[in-house]
């Protein structure tokens, strides 16, 4: 057996390195290249809800990648059939989530993050060669490709966290957890919805959409989980739907949500977890602009947005203040924010603003969401180093772990648009940094 699972070890380490080292997404890069490393309650068996799709086969009209990616994953496709060749349950691959999984049995193996869910959803026969500690100390000198999923994980669940420690998801009078929505768009395989079913009560709502092949695939897994793990599971909602149908301006996002079942009178937590690299850009706008008028609409109970994922078209770069001005631009609130891969990936925590109408004025206001996570998160910053950082610690032991560094110039560094702005505001820099005053080009640090 031992043998076996050693040899699957060896197929898969080639699997998992060009897996996570190749990727769809295509690192943006700005005019100053930064220097980035980083380093419902449903019973099981209630139909899938559907919602209108034209494509079932994982594949994305946004997606991009040159031959050498396609005959990457050509090869990666081989190696998952022969992987759940003998898997009584199979599923399916659509865009890397079926690696996704592997790499979370695998984490949660090493210690890197606690999913005891996700060697569950895989195939019995192999499953070892993640799970046993032989097999998953061979993967150890690849295991940094797969610091981005542990880093997503880590975010959403924390942001998630945050949203049900606030106010609005808990009793005023004796704390108890009250019911919210939270929605996993592109959900693929992920665990959360399982790991999460027991917390707050079990009183969170889950919806999980993704193309409906993956939703089969998703059901296929949660019978399987309610058979051999937890009888008495209430799974969520599964909504097939492709992403692409908002290409369409009359088809509306939050709508399709509505009809699904999810109630908008409960605070939502609302989360795109690497899935909008694989739809176009037009749907993304669309989708977006529904979510930002729910949002502002105090009929419905509060948003927050939960991104691990593209920002394409309308951030193309990977500034805080580029990020910010989008959101507030559209009366939402940025609260975290970080971004990778020069900004081909944004970290980004948004919440609902509010109109209030204090001494007869409409004035947009953070929501309660917005007030009570701004306090438990990291401010925002436009940039830091480990010269200019709010992170004591990190000054003290620089690291590549986590972290990114940008090369930029100071006006950038300090929120404007253009030097233009920046001369014309009488543009002074910050006079404790080394900055020249007055020369908002000059270039103010430097990583090497
Ligand atoms: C990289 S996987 C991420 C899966 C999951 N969020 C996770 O982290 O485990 C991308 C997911 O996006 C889904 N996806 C791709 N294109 C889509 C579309 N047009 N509509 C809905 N989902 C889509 C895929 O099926 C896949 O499950």
């Amino acid at each position: 057996m031992y043998h076996y699972t050693s040899v699957f070890s060896i197929l898969a380490c080639s699997w998992l390195a060009s897996a996570f080292t190749t990727t769809n997404v295509i690192p943006n890069v700005p005019i100053q290249s930064p220097k980035v490393q980083e380093l419902s309650g449903n019973s099981i068996g209630r139909t899938i809800l559907s919602a209108s799709s034209s494509a079932t086969d994982g594949t994305s009209e946004s997606s991009d990648q040159n031959v050498f990616g396609e005959a990457s994953d050509a090869f990666t496709g081989i190696l998952f059939s022969l992987l759940h060749a003998f898997d009584p349950d199979p599923i399916g691959d659509s865009s890397k989530n079926l690696r996704v999984l592997w790499a979370r049995a695998l984490l949660n193996t090493l210690g890197m993050i606690e999913d005891d869910v996700a060697s569950t959803f895989l195939p019995p026969t192999t499953r070892g060669m993640v799970t046993s500690k032989g097999g998953a100390s061979l993967f150890t000198p690849i295991v940094q490709f797969t610091e981005w999923i542990q880093a997503r994980t880590d975010f959403i669940d924390g942001g998630l966290n945050h949203f049900l420690t606030s106010p609005l998801c808990q009793s005023e009078d004796d704390g108890e957890p009250m019911p919210c929505n939270a929605i996993l768009i592109g959900a693929g395989y992920d665990t959360r919805a399982l790991r999460f079913r027991n917390k707050h009560g079990g009183k969170i709502q889950f919806f999980e959409a993704d193309l409906p092949d993956v939703c089969e695939g998703k059901q296929t897994l949660y019978n399987k989980f309610k058979k051999e793990e937890d009888p008495s599971l209430k799974q969520s909602t599964l909504i097939p739907l492709d992403l692409n149908v908002f290409d369409d301006p009359n088809v509306d996002f939050m709508k399709k949500l509505e009809e699904a079942g999810m109630d908008t009178s409960l605070p939502t937590f609302l989360c795109f977890e690497a899935v909008l690299f694989y739809v176009n850009e037009n749907a993304i706008n669309n989708l977006m602009s529904s979510i930002f008028k729910y949002a502002e609409n105090s009929k419905n109970g509060e948003l927050m947005l939960c991104m691990t994922d593209s920002l394409k078209p309308a951030v193309d770069v990977p500034f805080t203040n580029a990020a910010r001005n989008f959101f507030d631009e559209n009366n939402m609130e940025l609260l975290e924010h970080r971004s990778r891969w020069g900004g081909a990936v944004h970290f980004a925590l948004a919440g609902s603003r509010r109109y209030s109408f204090e001494s007869e004025k409409k004035k947009l206001q953070t929501g309660v969401l917005g007030n009570h996570v701004r306090s438990r998160v990291p401010q925002l910053v436009n940039s830091y180093t480990p010269t200019q950082s709010n992170n004591k610690d990190l000054i003290k032991n620089p690291s590549f772990d986590n972290v990114w560094y940008a090369v930029a110039y100071p006006w950038q560094i300090d929120g404007f648009e253009t030097p233009l702005d920046a001369a014309m505001a009488g543009y002074k820099s910050n006079p404790t940094s080394n900055a020249a005053n007055k020369k908002p080009y000059a270039t103010r640090y430097v990583i090497i």
